[in-house]
């Protein structure tokens, strides 16, 4: 039985004083989680989010990782820096880092090997857009995005990643994917790492389901058999509603 895990992405908002603010209130809200309860805020956040959930049950989480250890790359930051500041969860490959910031397959393959390096839990981020879904390329796309960002990646490590399922045209928009459309893609992802791994390491792996989740529709997603989780954007910026859908995960 898998650990179901939610995760907040707070994407670039919140200050420093109303992230804390923010987490403060979540944390007595979710202190009786049965799952994983992670929030990402942004780099700044972080030191200040740490100090308020020490003793907590939640873990933080960073936005994106370099590959590189250290060096002449202005504004990125490494594993180890992330690692010693307190950060536990480690988001690589959103689709808005893919979009804005020209993140490819390759590099997040790198990124998640980097993080695996420093000791940091990588979540991966998969997902078709919607001319892909409308292409009907959605498998082919989860697929290839799936094996790269695991090449070179042992079993071992694989089962510390936990795998974002987010179809870009589900992202910010309200239009969330069906809990049958996300469940199925979901195990296709599934399928995917049963052929890199075997059926022990892909039974092991934690997928998310993000875009659109919400206080009222994440039951019905988290109730299926392939969703382990969700990976929350708006919906994570309300402790209220960030707290409904960490209940919701049973
Ligand atoms: O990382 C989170 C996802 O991009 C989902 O964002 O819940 O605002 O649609 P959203």
């Amino acid at each position: 039985m898998r650990k179901k895990i939610i995760a907040g992405n707070w994407k670039m908002n919140k200050t420093p004083s109303e992230a804390k603010a923010l987490v403060a209130e979540i944390k007595e809200k979710v202190a009786g989680a049965t799952c994983d309860v992670v929030v990402c805020p942004t780099a700044i956040c972080i030191p200040g989010v740490v100090e308020e959930l020490k003793g907590s049950n939640v873990a933080v989480g960073a936005q994106n990782v370099h590959f590189k250890e250290s060096g002449a790359y202005t504004g990125e930051l490494a594993g180890n820096m992330l690692k010693e500041a307190g950060v536990t969860y480690v988001i690589i490959g959103h689709s808005e880092r893919r979009q804005y910031f020209g993140e490819t397959d390759e590099t997040v393959n790198l990124r998640t090997k980097a993080a695996l390096e420093a000791g940091l839990l990588p979540i991966v981020c998969v997902g078709e857009s919607l001319t892909e879904r409308e292409q009907g390329i959605t498998d082919d796309t989860v697929r290839r995005q799936t094996k790269i960002a695991f090449l070179g990646i042992s079993a071992e490590d694989a089962k510390k990643i936990v795998i974002a399922y987010e179809p870009v045209w589900a992202i910010g928009t309200g239009k969330t994917a069906t809990a049958e459309q996300a469940d199925e893609v979901c195990g296709i992802i599934r399928e995917t790492i049963a052929g890199l791994y075997g059926k022990e390491t892909a039974e092991a792996i934690r997928i998310q389901y993000g875009g659109s989740m919400n206080a009222k529709n994440a039951a019905e997603l988290l109730a299926k058999p392939n969703i382990d989780g969700g990976l929350i954007g708006g919906a994570s910026l309300k402790a209220e509603d960030f707290s409904v859908i960490v209940e919701a995960a049973k």
